[in-house]
């Protein structure tokens, strides 16, 4: 069966294509548009559809619109109500429903040739879950899946579990108590961009103290049946408001890090409650915009009842474009295949690259092993912008849209968050060869996805000072030679060089933009930032050899 899955309702608009149950293709929106998630999440915008990622998901697998069984919409107009009823201050909600049970009709004007009548409706929840519980490593018994979300049609949070692929939902929190809404509306009061900027919440909670946590354990709580209670907050109360990229002071550090600490709490309670009410399950696999908080996830890791924890790298509302196709595919009849990995966006051919380097007349070289030039590059602490194979889906850089650096330097924080514009308070992450994650870190190993922090051994604090979080954390991406065999082999060589069996691994974008996707975007973000090695596919370009200075 083809099935492809369309993202649109709120954010992060995104498309992917499930052919006989394995993913093959997808992408979010915003690597075509441009456009940082996409749009906004505002009802006006609920008509806009990922049509450049859903076209290019068709393409990019030689598959035409009439030749697909079914397109997957990951949200059901046919449960939502009214606004009001559901506790929400949304005036405009009920036209972000009338655009979504229009959307059949909107599809079929995107994608030319497509059957309205092909379009079917899953409910966001049931998509997050999917994202999560169909495209996990196998597990060998039930999985457990908990959704933790901002809001998908009446409800915030969905915990269930897998069984021979199908869904067994236990309980679902309705509206309008969420955590994701909660942390939104933290992240407003902070001065940050809500559905966008809560990682810089989570960022900052490092640098406080949970002072106010008794306050918010009485109005944040669990209940007996699996969900929980969000009372109105007064946050005002706590800190005062931060006016839009205004001055964050302690008052701000302490509000964002009894809130963080509240989460962790709520959730471990969420997944202990799961994992009786499964029987059991060893494993748990989540999704939802909640599911990005790796610091919640690595304490529910350490702390909480599971022997493996698996987040969906696109746990964010772009994955359940994914979920939304695995679950369809489920429906008629298809059994999933856990994903391979995270890298399901565009890649180009070594002929284009070099066609397009051509095309700048940039002065390249193609040397023995761009792995070895990269990690001398590096070694000389240089920055290098690598690109290499497939993009990825979901928010996290993981070695094929990279911007990497040498952790051994305590100011290269400061160089690469002046490089992105980027405040100074962000952390920046470690890569790490597998076979050596545990002479450096504590914590949840693999970590091939970016999405749980884990400690740095004392003894290493200091020769990784740049990815040493001020609370000694570091949010690690482990790299498997048999997965990702180039990443694997700069490591190798750096560490040859230096030492350390460690480089920075940041985003390849610049403050506010979506990640790079194409390689023409590549050598923009090159001849405009401080970069010393751009590394596309095989080819290296020096910024020496442009004749400028370092
Ligand atoms: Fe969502």
């Amino acid at each position: 069966m083809r099935v492809l899955g369309i993202n649109a309702i709120f954010h992060d608009p995104a498309a992917a294509l499930v052919v006989d149950g394995r993913v093959v293709a997808a992408a979010e929106e915003e690597r075509f548009s441009r456009r940082k998630h996409g749009k906004r999440p505002v009802p006006f915008s609920a008509w806009e559809l990922p049509e450049l990622s859903a076209a290019w998901c068709l393409a990019s697998a030689g598959i035409d619109v009439d030749a697909l069984d079914a397109v997957a919409y990951s949200f059901d107009p046919g449960l939502c109500r009214d606004a009001v009823d559901l506790g929400l201050s949304d005036p405009w909600d009920w036209l972000r429903v009338d655009y979504a049970r229009r959307a059949p009709q909107f599809l079929a004007a995107a994608l030319p040739g497509l059957d309205p009548e092909k379009v079917r409706f899953v409910p966001h929840h049931v998509a997050h879950a999917a994202s999560a519980g169909l495209a996990a490593p196998p597990a060998g018994d039930d999985t457990a899946v908990l959704v933790l979300d901002g809001r998908g049609e009446v409800a915030s949070h969905l915990a269930g579990v897998y069984r021979d692929g199908r869904l067994s939902p236990l309980y679902s929190q309705q509206l309008p108590h969420s955590l994701g809404l909660l942390y939104e509306d933290l992240t407003r009061h902070l001065g940050f961009l809500h559905s966008s900027d809560e990682y810089k919440v989570m960022a900052l909670a490092s640098y406080g103290q949970p002072r106010h946590l008794g306050q918010l354990r009485d109005l944040v709580r669990v209940t007996d049946d699996g969900g929980f209670q969000v009372e109105r907050i007064d946050w005002s109360s706590m800190a005062k408001a931060v006016a839009a990229g205004g001055e964050l002071a302690e008052e701000h550090a302490d509000l964002a890090s009894s809130v963080q600490v509240r989460l962790e709490e709520v959730v471990l309670d969420l997944s202990r409650w799961l994992y009786d009410a499964s029987g059991g399950a060893t494993t748990l696999a989540m999704a939802g915009g909640v599911a990005l908080n790796c610091v919640a996830n690595a304490r529910l890791a350490a702390e909480g009842p599971y022997r493996d924890v698996w987040v969906q790298p696109a746990a964010g509302d772009s994955g359940t474009a994914l979920g939304a196709a695995l679950h369809v595919a489920g429906e008629l009849g298809d059994r999933s295949a856990p994903m391979a990995g995270a890298d399901l966006g565009r890649g180009w051919s070594e002929e284009e690259l070099e066609a397009e380097l051509r095309r700048a007349a940039l002065p390249y070289t193609r040397p023995a092993s761009i792995a070895a030039e990269a990690a001398r590059v590096l070694a000389d602490n240089g920055i290098v912008a690598w690109y290499q194979g497939r993009s990825e889906y979901g928010p996290r850089a993981l070695g094929h849209r990279s911007l990497l650096a040498h952790p051994g330097d305590p100011d290269t924080t400061r160089r690469m968050n002046d490089v992105k514009g980027r405040e100074q308070f962000r952390p920046i992450a470690p890569m790490v060869r597998a076979e050596r994650f545990a002479e450096l870190f504590d914590g949840v190993y693999p970590s091939p996805y970016m999405l749980f922090v884990h400690r740095v051994k004392p003894e290493w604090r200091d020769r990784i000072p740049a990815v040493t979080h001020v609370d000694g954390t570091a949010r690690v991406q482990t790299v498997h030679a048999e997965t990702e065999p180039v990443v694997a082999e700069l490591l190798a060589e750096f560490e040859r060089r230096t030492g350390l069996p460690v480089v920075v691994n940041t985003s390849l974008n610049t403050a506010g933009r979506p990640m790079v996707d194409t390689p023409r975007e590549a050598m923009e973000l090159f001849g405009s930032a401080p970069v010393d090695l751009l590394a596309l596919g095989p080819f290296a370009v020096h910024r020496g050899a442009l004749g400028g200075a370092r």
